[in-house]
């Protein structure tokens, strides 16, 4: 298996950018914007920039590009590459990051393998802000999703990203190696969301997430299908009947010594390594996509490893179930009734809604290790791509707070989230005649009902479920995504427990 990705290393630079030792320079440029402030640029570039302005060639668009070479000798770098940023007052952390990864494809694709990246000042972003989402950036534009391509391609990483931040905030550096976590760890999700259903079984995905989890510091811990059956998982079991592959229950802890008192952060992510729908049978059309159904377990996995790498000091534990959903003669049938180890019966409407069921016991058990806060990530319904699209994930839960520092987690990391209603009116969709309720609501609102079926197994403790159907692959290519997995989530989650600080009232 080739490579997919490479973690480039990532330093400041205070230095003018005639003295920046790199193969090329990326330069985000401004609608409007005359780079006066960019002292030597126009000779440099030979005059190139301003004939390509006065023509309309390179207008500082958001994410054109231009590229040119570097004509004065006093130049370290032998290639310019503009990036255009949009006007300057709407400038965001979000652009800058997007704008970053585009200047990296460009770099890639030009076979450059050490960059200079010239941050701007703009008034929406600060310089801690820019130096970890340049660094994201980077990382970010070093990834590629053909890892069984057998040709003999030449691919070009990039090794090294000179970051020009000209202020002298404090935590820049510690901005850097944050982005540069956070990019690796994104890049880690989505090598694991792209594999195929037959290589990344959930055997094989246990044994993936522990050794990223080791790795990175986090303590993991495999449950195999009689420690499941023990605890009396009969929705994750149910699930996994149909298959010739057994389960497991991934769980990992960080505790910090350092960490705030009485706050467990648990992070819970639908692990489904492939979903045929079961006996509910999915059309042929797109199946193939369902490969990607485990990108919630993928992220929380990759969060955890971001978070111990970062010393960040919360008890934060994840809970993966894995599983296949499989049409097997085993497999459980419409209408079949299961019991959750909670207790709970849920009469089986669709074998499809499968998501829900493994989440149920993966849900109860994150209570049972005593969290008290909730998060739960999953490719759970196509009703929400419906609702809102491939760009936004939705989010559901409760107390509105709670939702709401989540959807600020997600806006700080460029992962977009949105707020959806769970109003007690909808439980009416899951009502079961034989048993506690059904697994299905229907098409209706299918989104909200999936997400009022978890919140049968979180109790009373603040929940967000994070609906990420939509944005976990990116079905056409865009200047800053390229086709495939997205890593959306991993960002979400490790800013969310970045800032406990800010949500955490220790009792
Ligand atoms: N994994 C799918 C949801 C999904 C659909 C993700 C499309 C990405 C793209 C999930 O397990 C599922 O099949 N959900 C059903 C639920 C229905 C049977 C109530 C759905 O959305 O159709
Ligand atoms: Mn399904
Ligand atoms: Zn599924």
């Amino acid at each position: 298996m080739r490579t997919a990705y490479t973690t480039p290393d990532v330093a400041r630079t205070a230095r003018p950018a005639a003295e920046i030792d790199a193969d090329l320079l990326i330069l985000p440029v401004f609608a409007e914007d005359d780079l006066t402030d960019e002292t030597g640029l126009h000779q440099a570039s030979g005059g190139e920039i301003d004939r390509a302005r006065a023509r309309g060639e390179f207008t500082g668009k958001l994410f054109d590009l231009f590229v040119t070479g570097v004509a004065t000798t006093g130049w370290k770098a032998s290639r310019l590459v503009l990036v255009g940023a949009g006007p300057r007052a709407e400038f965001t952390s979000d652009r800058l990051r997007r704008v970053a990864i585009v200047g990296g494809l460009a770099a890639r694709q030009r076979h450059v393998t050490r960059v200079g990246v010239l941050h701007r000042a703009a008034p929406g972003v600060t310089d801690v802000q820019a130096a970890q989402v340049i660094a994201e950036g980077v990382c970010l534009a070093n990834y590629d999703g053909g890892s069984y391509k057998t040709e003999d391609a030449t691919r070009v990483w990039l090794e090294r990203a000179e970051i020009r931040i000209a202020g002298g905030a404090d935590g820049i550096d510690a901005a850097l190696e944050r982005g540069r976590t956070l990019g690796e760890f994104s890049n880690q999700a989505r090598v694991l969301a792209n594999e195929p259903g037959n290589t990344l079984t959930p055997r094989v995905f246990a044994e993936r997430a522990m050794a990223i989890g080791s790795a990175a510091g986090v303590q993991v811990e495999v449950l195999d299908e009689t420690r499941i059956a023990a605890l009396k998982m009969g929705l994750l079991l149910g699930v996994a009947q149909g298959s010739q592959e057994p389960p497991r229950l991934v769980v990992l802890r960080h505790e910090p010594a350092d960490a705030a008192p009485g706050v467990v952060l648990a992070l819970v992510g639908k692990g489904i390594t492939f979903d045929t729908g079961g006996i509910s049978i999915k059309p042929a059309e797109n199946m193939d996509k369902m490969k990607d159904d485990m990108s919630g377990g993928a992220a929380v996995i990759c969060a955890m490893a971001a978070i111990a790498r970062l010393n960040v000091p919360i008890r934060c534990i994840g809970v993966v179930p894995m599983t296949e959903n499989m049409p097997g003669g085993r497999a459980v049938k419409p209408g079949d009734v299961l019991q959750s180890a909670e207790g709970k019966t849920v009469e089986i409407i669709n074998t499809d809604a499968e998501g829900r069921l493994v989440l149920g016991d993966a849900l109860w058990y994150a209570r049972q290790l005593g969290a008290t806060h909730l998060v739960d990530l999953a490719t759970l319904t196509g009703a929400c791509v419906v609702a809102l699209g491939k760009t936004t994930s939705g989010l559901f839960g409760t107390p509105a707070p709670w939702v709401e520092q989540v959807r600020l987690a997600s806006e700080r990391s460029g992962d977009r989230s949105w707020p959806m209603p769970i109003f007690d009116d909808y439980k009416d969709h899951l009502k079961s005649e034989i048993a506690d309720f059904t697994n299905s609501g229907g098409r209706a609102a299918g989104a909200i009902t999936a997400a009022l079926f978890l919140k049968e197994f979180v109790g009373d403790l603040p929940w967000v479920h994070m609906d990420i159907a939509g944005t976990a692959w990116a079905e056409e290519a865009k200047a800053y995504q390229p086709k495939g997995a997205t890593g959306v989530g991993v960002r979400t989650l490790v800013e969310l427990a970045l800032d406990a600080p800010s949500w955490s009232n220790p009792r």
